[in-house]
């Protein structure tokens, strides 16, 4: 899919068939969010790709708005390393991997869907304990992500008003 298709067409999707996503689509996934930009190129990001049927029912638990990964197939936890990014430029890096991953997921024909985690810090302690994360390591969002059958129609957002050419 051409780029400013696969960008402009992306939504938010929650309903999936709970088949499984091939493992190599997985991988085509981490490669897109391995090429965001990186504030020094620094790259402090980590993923942690979640598979198993029990763990993906346990982030509900902690993460109200977390329910549609019951039918997920996969999640893909988002974490930034403070001790390779110790400014908030973490944050910055952590968010352009996650579009990365929701823009390429669309284009190939998959749904998925940001949950946010950063900066809440009863989320942020649910997926560190959840996922025995160390100390130094925070996770940004978690990507809900699976085979899906829904179509939304592409969102028209552009608005005039928030554009400021030359000054505010
Ligand atoms: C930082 C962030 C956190 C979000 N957290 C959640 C979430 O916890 N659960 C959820 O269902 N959607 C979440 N979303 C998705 C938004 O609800 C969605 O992007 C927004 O409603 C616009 O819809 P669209 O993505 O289809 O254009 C989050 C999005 C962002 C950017």
């Amino acid at each position: 899919m051409e780029a400013l298709k696969a960008i402009m067409g992306r939504r938010s999707i929650r309903k999936y068939t709970g088949e499984k996503i091939p493992e190599g689509d997985i991988k085509n996934l981490l490669e897109a969010a391995m090429n965001a930009p990186s504030a020094h190129n620094k790259q402090p990001w980590h993923f942690i790709v979640v598979d198993d049927r029990a763990v993906l029912d346990k982030v509900p638990e902690y993460h109200g708005y977390s329910k549609m990964l019951g039918q997920a197939s996969h999640a893909i936890v988002v974490l930034g390393d403070n001790a390779v990014q110790d400014t908030d430029f973490w944050i910055h890096d952590c968010a352009a991997a996650i579009e990365n991953i929701l823009i390429a997921a669309h284009a190939m024909g998959y749904g998925a869907v940001w949950l946010g985690v950063h900066p809440s810090e009863a989320l942020i302690k649910g997926t560190k304990d959840l996922f025995g994360v160390p100390g130094h390591v925070t996770p940004l969002g978690i990507v809900s992500l699976g085979v899906t059958t829904v179509e939304k129609p592409p969102r028209e957002n552009y608005n005039e008003e928030r554009v400021h050419w030359n000054k505010w």
